[in-house]
């Protein structure tokens, strides 16, 4: 399969102005690579970030967009806001955020949908949790939140980027096995294909969860796996370029 591939860092709430510098700096020195590399960073950081990546081939994005245009939303970040200087992802539906914010599937599909309204490729985040795969919930539970992001998004599906993060592997070390994810990657596959007909075999399912530089290559490897989004290891320049380097 001819997709090319692509590493998205998540920071998540690390960094600093100094620790950003050296990290990105880091990764400058050691591209160009094979398949195109992202980092999706604190709000606070996205300008230097813009700035620092300006004449690189290194995109960023952000971790998160309000479903809402604008408004009384206080600490909200709007899709245009981000698209004004150049924001090129927003991940949504992160397991994080939907367990801690309580975010529904609904309102990913609707952040979804406000990113992609401002020229912002959603990053969209499904997976399962360790009790839903151990009662055999897992298909069901990944379709269901796709589902609600291709029904509102429509004839637009097409142009998200989707990962798919079982959260019993988020920063435990445990990653699901290149079967177990190639498993779940192929029937995303097939659901995006159900709705956006041939083009779906050109959309991007990243894997994220636990990816090391030790794992990243037979990941990468799967055929309906079309690079990862990193989250511990992105932070770490050698880490975070290794595995750059497995994607193609
Ligand atoms: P870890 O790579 O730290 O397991 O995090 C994965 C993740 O949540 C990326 O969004």
């Amino acid at each position: 399969m001819s997709r090319r591939q692509l590493v998205v860092g998540n920071w998540k709430m690390h960094g600093s102005r100094p620790a950003n510098a050296t990290l990105l700096d880091g990764i400058l020195q050691a591209g160009p690579f094979a398949c195109d590399v992202a980092v999706c960073v604190p709000f606070p950081f996205l300008s230097e970030t813009a700035a620092t990546l300006a004449s690189s081939d290194i995109r960023w994005g952000s971790q998160d967009c309000s479903a809402q245009e604008q408004g009384a939303y206080t600490g909200e970040v709007s899709a245009a806001m981000l698209h004004e200087f150049g924001c090129r992802y927003a991940i949504v539906g992160h397991s994080e955020r939907r367990a801690m914010h309580a975010e529904s599937d609904q309102l990913v599909a609707d952040k979804a949908k406000a990113a992609l309204a401002r020229g912002v490729t959603p990053i969209v985040c499904v997976g399962e949790t360790r009790a839903q795969r151990e009662a055999g919930e897992t298909e069901a539970v990944v379709k269901r939140q796709l589902a609600a992001v291709i029904h509102t998004l429509a004839h637009c599906a097409g142009e998200i980027v989707v990962a798919y993060e079982p959260v019993w592997a988020i920063g435990t070390g445990l990653t699901a096995s290149p079967e177990q994810a190639q498993s779940v990657h192929a029937l995303l596959r097939a659901q995006l294909r159900a709705a956006s007909g041939a083009h779906a075999d050109e959309m991007k399912i990243l894997y994220g969860g636990s990816v090391k530089p030790d794992n990243a290559a037979t990941l990468f490897a799967q055929p309906d796996i079309d690079g990862g989004l990193i989250g511990g290891a992105s932070l770490k320049a050698a880490d975070f370029v290794a595995i750059c380097r497995a994607g193609h």
